[in-house]
């Protein structure tokens, strides 16, 4: 990264959204993508990141009942930065993530390729669920 990114991703704040409704998903893909132009993503790595907001905001909104939270942040090991997004409810949690994980999985209805789909745009990808308890979904992005 040359220094005036670096300088710039310096001043870039971690933005932390409520996601109850789902006009909040949009305002979850904006705020992502305002961040990742100002971080210097460009190209597919911006619409991968995107998505991957966007799914995992609508798990929140469609599968979540409450305390549900998504934080977008900038991350910085050394001279590499990363786009961070961390997706977390109060509940109800997830009995199986390996059934969660799987391709076409899905408990209302839906396609099934989020949760899955998440994992393949991006270049990290931890889930943490416990029944009852709630479910948090980490997921990274390095800047190239
Ligand atoms: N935050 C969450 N809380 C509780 N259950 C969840 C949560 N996120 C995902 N799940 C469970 O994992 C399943 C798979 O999620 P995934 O996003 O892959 O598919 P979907 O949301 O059902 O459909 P799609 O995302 O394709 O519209 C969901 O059907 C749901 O049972
Ligand atoms: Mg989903």
């Amino acid at each position: 990264m040359n220094e005036s990114l670096s300088a710039t991703a310096a001043r870039i704040v971690p933005q932390v959204l409520p996601i109850c409704g789902e006009h909040q998903i949009g305002e979850a893909r904006r705020a992502a993508a305002a961040m990742l132009h100002a971080l210097g993503f460009q190209g597919p790595a911006v619409n991968y990141a995107v998505t991957a907001v966007s799914e995992l905001a609508a798990n929140l909104v469609f599968h979540a009942r409450c305390q549900q939270v998504m934080t977008l942040r900038p991350l910085r090991v050394g001279s590499c930065t990363a786009f961070e997004i961390v997706a977390e409810d109060g509940g109800p949690g997830i009995d199986s993530l390996v059934d969660a994980m799987r391709d076409g999985f899905s408990t209302n209805g839906g396609l099934g390729a989020g949760l899955p789909g998440v994992r393949r745009l991006m270049d990290e990808f931890e889930i943490r669920s416990k029944p009852g308890v709630g479910t948090t979904v980490v997921a990274r992005k390095w800047l190239r």
